[in-house]
């Protein structure tokens, strides 16, 4: 159904969707990364690229087949990310960032495999590249639409990053809600605007990337 017969309301927009988990190595051997699959940022691209768009679909490792009719560019740190995001982001009329994008990697990446030994029981840290956050205050024309994941405080938090990384549009899901979230093929969102916040019920992941889709035309018409 959702291969056939879709209108092209998308053609002659450039969009770039990011999905999936970044990697942050530790060593040779170990990595810190989250749940993320993929899928919801996948059903974006595909979902784009059936409706005439220009996508361009940079990922970190997931599990699932490159989408067809999509610029596929893989990467695997956050700083990767940055680079592939920003590279093309004056080209870009539309960036969705559903990437999971790693806020912390290790501060120094060991040569050779780290021995255990006795006292060695933490892990220093520095922070990520805040991709949005450091493109949101600079952007002219493009349109941008964050994720956010939350376990509590979901509109009230989700706001905050929606002023904060001066994005047009933050898609909220709840990790608590039942049918939403990691690995499955349904989700649950709200929707974070300027004007506002819009819940849509329990969807597939296809339907949901459809009414982002739809939502970020029509502000984009406004
Ligand atoms: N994001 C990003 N670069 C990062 C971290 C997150 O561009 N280093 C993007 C995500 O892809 C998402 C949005 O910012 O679209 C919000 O991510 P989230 O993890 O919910 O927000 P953070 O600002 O990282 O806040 P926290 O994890 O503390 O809730
Ligand atoms: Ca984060």
């Amino acid at each position: 159904l959702h291969t056939i017969a879709r209108p092209k309301d998308l053609a002659g927009l450039r969009i770039a969707v990011t999905a999936g988990p970044t990697q942050e190595a530790l060593d040779p051997v170990r990595y810190l990364t989250n749940h993320s699959t993929g899928k919801m940022g996948y059903a974006l691209a595909r979902a784009a690229a059936m409706r005439g768009a220009e996508v361009t679909l940079i990922h970190g490792q997931t599990a699932l087949p490159p989408v067809k009719f999509t610029t596929d560019v893989p990467v695997t740190t956050a700083r990767q990310m940055y680079e592939a995001v920003t590279d093309r982001f004056d080209t870009t009329d539309v960036l969705i960032m559903a990437a999971a994008v790693a806020d912390y990697r290790p501060a120094t990446v060991a040569d050779d495999k780290i021995k255990k030994k006795e006292g060695d029981l933490s892990i220093p840290v520095e922070r990520t590249e805040d991709i949005l956050g450091t493109i949101g205050p600079r952007k002219t024309h493009q349109f941008l639409c964050g994720f956010s994941m939350e376990t509590r405080d979901l509109v009230e938090n989700s706001s905050a990053k929606l002023a904060k990384k001066n994005l047009d549009m933050v898609v909220a899901n709840n990790l608590k809600v039942a049918g939403a979230g990691f690995g499955v093929d349904t989700n649950v969102v709200t929707f974070i605007t300027p004007d506002g916040t819009r819940e849509l019920p329990l969807m597939s992941k296809a339907d949901v990337a459809d009414a982002i889709l739809d939502e970020i035309l029509r502000r984009r018409a406004k």
